[in-house]
Formats: structure tokens, C-alpha cells, sequence
């Protein structure tokens, strides 16, 4: 569809309802908004019988703002929900997890009973390296199996794991390590990408030399590359597992209890530790999986692209697939490792059947061009879902024609980090979806947009994004830090949790979710914080200033544009510019992650500030959209911002 095209359609449909025969068949029917909004809490309490209880609950929610307990009276374990009990209920042989290797035909199939297996001998492992419950864990790993093994070790042990994503720097993971105490880490000596073996075990050597407190290092041997070795704390995966027992018995902790910690940016340059407990977070992944996915546990193939270093991959490739019992695809590699047509083959030869993955991800396919999806069969595919993003309309009608064979409903989800799980999106047999639109909060949650003072925005207006009421995923908190937690969420709208999200509500009253209006960027749906970026450039010796912002960009939805003034005299600049500008862009990389390096740094003699001395970010980013400038008379010097436009319209300092 031409975009004119587009947009006339858009205009006269607006819809697509969900085929009769998709909403017969579905797992969530239109009963189930009333049932929630009649009584939430049992709503709530009926979804936590998804899992199985070692003690259940009595208690639903109790709610002292901002912090909520959800089933705390009653016990479970993690591991045994995902894994243990589909072994006893007679699925042993069910494939938990078609894994696919980022080279040509390298691949393994797990069945619920190998897992079950495999997660005993790595928690048997675990307890001999001093693992305990309520222990961190930092988890520092490549998409194989043994990262999910690993997780699922962690939790059945009652100790908390904190998944850093493999594509941090150094620097990023002792910062995390630090921050929650780590004592032991997982890791693996590299990762495949591309078919190149990227080093991983380098990066925790010199992370642990600031971490004095981590005892033990556990590695997968993975590419098999030279690594360096201290004795006594660092430990093969298969000397120390593999001689393991196949069997533990998994011990029951509170609904409560920690279990994990993701770290994820927010508008200071530290990220926060956002700790989630059992019994809530699991019913949510459950539930959500269940109803938004429509998984059918005995026929679906489920692949959820994303890496389990961030949360899609702990709730929608991890927990909720497992706790449902269907079977997964988990791929290591990029979507053009072995070429451009490796994704749709991956579909056709698993049988996908729900795919879920990035809006980034779907424009990059989509730029690839509609050959490579039709050279493929996906008959297979029945349900598709977008996360970590606002979706743009022609992406959508891409995802929907040419990889849905305009059949299969699209979910476009919005949650956080801080939320779980799913919290927005439409119900694949009931709602009638608009591209773009993440439609309406999910039956038991309850979210609004609201003005400037909180009060609630009619239909046809925008505003922040609220969640007015507690939800059983909600994160109880910033670990450690609960005064963060209450300033950060809860502050700026007393009584209600502010996501930092904008969001028009349309003329039917459906939700279009519109970006991050905080310093929070979306780069390729990873969130990173303008300031974070910052810090980094300022760390840099020959640096004096550094302004950073997001800017549209047509592929990864935003990308990063840093202005940056040096120390050195303008003429050293001018003569070293290019080297100056790889070097700080390798700079980032070296001290966050690769996917932090700005696309574009522009060098600029004097950065736009204001006559009390602040930096007018609202300009450079008209700038960096090359957007008309409005009002610059507040500044000290007009012109500063007009030289830096030019240098900027001149493609000046861009990534080649
Ligand atoms: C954004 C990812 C629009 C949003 C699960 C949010 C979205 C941030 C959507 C959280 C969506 C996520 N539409 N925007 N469907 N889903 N976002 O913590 O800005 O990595 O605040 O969690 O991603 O990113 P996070």
C-alpha cells in the first residue's frame, strides 16, 4: 500500500475486526472485561489458580501506596511452575524449546523433561558454589539455552537473578553487579553473531576487578575462544554441572519473594534496579500470555524475537510461555545472520505460529523488502504482536499483509520494565485493532491519560499515561532505593503511577500510545536515558560539554544526537574532527553498550543555553529533526543554534 493509499484507508476503515472463526476459537471471549470490571480483585485472584500453589493464597491484594503486596500468604516456587509440573501432568515430551543457532543448521530441541533435568543440575550446581535464597545472581549470557536453564536455577533456589543484557559494556556490568551485591556470575566465554565469535568472559574480568565481593564465576564454553582464567572463582559449566544429580527439590517461597531484578534507564544516569516478587509477576506473564498470545499449549509454536537481557524475554520468552507449557523458538542470532531471508525460514521450518518481536525489527524486514517473507511459506502463522515502541502505521500494514497474510490478528502490546507484564493491548478475538493503536488497558487494569494537573483527558485528547490502580506485575520498587521509587512513579501525580509515557485517548476512546515524554530515548525499543549518554561523552578527557537527545529516525524509531563542545582550542578540533568523533562514539560503547553510540555528534564550539546557563534541549532537538527553530530570544547567543543546525543539515559527524 502507497501511503497516500495508506492514509485513505485509514480514513473510511480504521479497523479490523477479528475473523469469526479467530474469535470462536479464542482464549479470552468479550466476558471477560465485564467479569474484571465487576470485581478486580477476584478477577486477580481467579487468574493466580494459573499457577500451581504449594500454599494458596487467602490474601489478594493489600495496597499501602506505593507499595502492594499481591497473594502474600501464599507459597510457590518459581521453576517448579514452569517446568516441573508440566513433566508430572505426563508432558515430559513436549518441546519447551526449539533453540536455533546463529550458524546454518545448528540447532537443539528441549523437551520439558530435558529442562526439568537440565535446571536441577544447574541448581544442584548453584547450591555447591554457595547459592542460597535471597542471593543475587548476575546473569551475563548469550541467547543459549543455559541462559534460561540458568534463570530457571536461580528462582527454584528462591535467590534473585539479574539478567544483564551480553551487549553491555564492562563498565555497565560492575555498575550492576555493584549495585545489587551480585556474588555469583553466570556467563559464557563469547557469543556468536553473525558467525563471528564476539567475546563475553573478557568484559566480566574486568568488571569483577571493582567487584570484590563475587565469589564465583560459572561459564559456558560456548565459542570455545582463549580465555583467562582466575583460579578458585572461575568455574566451567561443564566440569561443575554435568556431574550434577538430575533431580532437586524445589522449596517453596513467598508469593513476595524477590525474584528477579532488571536494570533499566531512567532520566538519571543511573539505572535503576527494577525487582520484581514471585506470585504476582508470574500470574501477570501468565495470564497475559494466555489471553493476549491465544496460546494453545498443545499445537502452538511461539517465538518471541527478543533477548531475554531485557524484560520481553523474561516475561514472553521465559515465564509466560513456560508457565503456559507451550513450546518456544529461541534464536541466538541477528534477523540477517545467514542473509535476509534467515527470519521467515526460521518460521517456516519451526512452524511458527505467534510471532512477537519490535516495531525496529519489523521496519528493518520490512526495509529488506516483501520478497524475502513471500519466498517463504508462513501458512503456519496465526497471531502476531509488536512490543517496546510506538508502531507506525505503514509498519503495521507491512507486518499484517505481507508476513500475516492479512489473516492474523496484530497485538500491538505496551508495558515496561516497571510494569512486568502486558498492560495495554487489544484481545485478539474481541477487539477490532487500528494500526498504531495499543487500543485499551487489559481486563484488571486500569489506566488513564491526564492533563498537566491529573485530571482525566476527554475523548480526542492526549496527555501522560497513568495506571490508576495496582496491578499483581507492579514492581515493588527500585532495589534498594525506595525513595527513588516514590518520586520517580508515584510523585508526579500523587495516587497515581506515572509511566513517562505520552498517549492520546481517540475519538472512540481508544489508546494511542506516543512516546516517552521524559528524558528516557527508545532506541530500537532499548530504552537508554539522554543523561546516561551524557555522562558518558563528559567521562571522555578532552570533553567540556555534552547535550544529548533522541531524534526520530525511520528505522530505529529514535536515535541517539549528541552535541558535544571540547576542550581543546577550535582549531585543534577542526583538525582532528572525524578521529575525534569515532573516538567518543567508541567511547560510549566502551563505557555503556554499543547500542548507545550516537548516530550522529555534532562538534560545536558552544552549546545553546539559556540566560540562567541551561542547556535549551528542546531547541537541539528541533534541531536534530530539522525542524523550523521556534523562539530563540531566551538564548545568550541566537546564533549558536544556527551554526549547529547547519553543521547538523549537512549530515556532519554521522555513523558511516
Ligand atoms: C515503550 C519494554 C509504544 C514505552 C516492554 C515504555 C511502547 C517503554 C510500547 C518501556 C508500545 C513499550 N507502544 N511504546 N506497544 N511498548 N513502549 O522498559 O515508551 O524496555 O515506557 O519495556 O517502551 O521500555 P522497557
Amino acid at each position: 500500500m502507497t501511503e497516500a493509499k495508506l492514509e485513505a484507508w485509514l480514513e473510511e476503515t480504521r479497523s479490523f475486526p477479528p475473523s469469526e472463526e479467530f474469535a470462536k476459537q479464542a482464549n479470552a471471549q468479550p466476558s471477560i472485561y465485564e467479569e474484571a470490571a465487576a470485581d478486580p480483585i477476584a478477577y486477580w485472584r481467579t487468574q493466580a489458580d494459573r499457577l500451581t500453589w504449594t500454599k494458596a493464597p487467602t490474601k489478594t491484594l493489600e495496597w499501602d501506596l506505593p507499595f502492594a503486596k499481591w497473594f502474600s500468604d501464599g507459597t510457590l516456587n518459581a521453576s517448579y511452575n514452569c517446568v516441573d509440573r508440566h513433566v508430572e501432568a505426563g508432558k515430559g515430551d513436549k518441546v519447551a524449546y526449539h533453540w536455533v543457532g546463529d550458524a546454518e543448521g545448528e540447532s537443539r530441541t528441549i523437551t520439558y523433561g530435558e529442562l526439568q533435568k537440565m535446571v536441577a543440575k544447574a541448581a544442584n550446581a548453584l547450591s555447591e558454589l554457595g547459592v542460597k535464597s535471597g542471593d543475587r545472581v548476575a546473569v551475563y549470557m548469550p541467547m543459549i539455552p543455559e541462559a534460561i536453564v540458568t534463570m530457571l536455577a536461580v528462582v527454584r533456589l528462591g535467590a534473585v537473578h539479574s539478567v544483564i543484557f551480553a551487549g553491555f559494556s564492562a563498565e555497565s556490568l560492575s555498575s550492576r553487579i555493584l549495585d545489587s551485591d551480585c556474588q555469583v556470575v553466570v556467563t559464557a566465554d563469547g557469543a556468536f553473531r553473525r558467525g563471528a565469535a564476539a567475546p563475553l568472559k573478557p568484559a566480566v574480568d574486568e568488571a569483577l576487578k571493582s567487584c570484590p565481593n563475587v565469589r564465583a564465576v560459572l561459564v559456558v564454553q560456548r565459542t570455545k575462544g582463549d580465555v583467562e582464567w582466575v583460579e578458585g572463582r572461575d568455574h566451567w559449566w561443564h566440569d561443575i554441572v554435568d556431574k550434577q544429580a538430575d533431580t532437586h527439590a524445589p522449596e517453596s517461597f513467598d508469593a513476595e519473594h524477590t525474584m528477579l531484578i532488571m536494570y533499566t534507564s531512567g532520566t538519571t544516569a543511573k539505572p535503576k534496579g527494577i525487582f520484581h516478587t514471585t506470585g504476582g509477576y508470574l500470574t501477570q506473564a501468565a495470564t497475559t500470555y494466555y489471553n493476549i498470545f491465544d496460546v494453545k499449549p498443545d499445537t502452538d509454536v511461539c517465538w518471541t524475537a527478543a533477548d531475554i537481557g531485557w524484560i520481553t524475554g523474561h516475561s514472553y520468552i521465559v515465564y509466560g510461555p513456560l508457565i503456559n507449557g507451550v513450546t518456544s523458538v529461541m534464536y541466538e542470532g541477528l534477523p540477517d545472520s545467514g542473509g535476509r531471508d534467515r527470519w521467515w525460514r526460521i518460521i517456516e521450518e519451526n512452524k511458527v505460529s505467534i510471532l512477537y518481536t519490535a516495531p525496529t525489527t519489523i521496519r528493518t524486514l520490512m526495509k529488506w523488502g516483501h520478497q524475502h517473507p513471500a519466498s517463504k511459506d508462513l501458512s503456519s502463522l496465526r497471531l502476531l504482536g509488536t512490543v517496546g515502541e510506538p508502531i507506525n502505521p505503514e509498519a503495521w500494514m507491512w507486518y499484517r499483509e505481507h508476513v500475516g497474510g492479512n489473516r492474523c490478528p496484530i497485538v500491538d502490546t505496551w508495558w515496561q520494565t516497571e510494569t512486568g507484564a502486558i498492560m495495554i493491548s487489544p484481545l485478539p478475538g474481541i477487539t477490532a485493532t487500528k494500526p498504531g493503536a495499543a487500543m485499551k488497558a487489559l481486563p484488571g487494569i486500569m489506566v488513564d491519560v491526564v492533563d498537566n494537573e491529573g485530571n482525566s483527558v476527554g475523548n480526542g485528547e492526549g496527555g501522560y499515561l497513568v495506571v490508576t490502580h495496582p496491578w499483581p506485575s507492579m514492581t515493588r520498587g527500585i532495589y534498594g532505593d525506595p525513595e527513588r521509587f516514590k518520586e520517580t512513579y508515584w510523585a508526579r501525580f500523587p495516587g497515581l503511577y506515572f509511566a513517562g509515557d505520552g498517549a492520546k485517548k481517540d475519538e472512540d476512546g481508544d489508546l494511542w500510545l506516543l512516546g516517552r515524554i521524559d528524558d528516557v530515548m527508545n532506541i530500537s525499543g532499548h530504552r537508554l536515558s539522554t543523561t546516561e549518554v551524557e555522562h558518558a561523552l563528559v567521562g571522555y578527557p578532552a570533553v567540556a560539554e555534552a547535550a544529548v537527545v533522541g531524534a526520530s529516525d525511520p528505522t530505529t524509531g529514535q536515535a541517539i544526537v549528541a552535541f558535544v563542545t571540547l576542550k581543546l582550542s577550535a582549531e585543534d578540533a577542526e583538525k582532528d574532527q572525524t578521529a575525534t568523533i569515532e573516538a567518543l562514539r567508541d567511547h560510549v560503547a566502551k563505557v555503556i553498550s554499543p547500542i548507545a553510540k550516537p548516530r550522529q555528534i555534532i562538534l560545536t564550539p558552544e552549546l545553546p543555553k539559556t540566560r540562567s546557563g541551561k542547556i535549551m534541549r528542546r531547541l537541539l532537538r528541533d534541531v536534530a529533526e530539522n525542524r523550523p527553530l521556534g523562539d530563540v530570544t531566551t538564548l545568550t547567543d541566537p546564533t549558536v543554534v544556527n551554526s549547529i543546525a547547519d553543521l547538523m543539515s549537512k549530515g556532519d559527524g554521522t555513523e558511516e
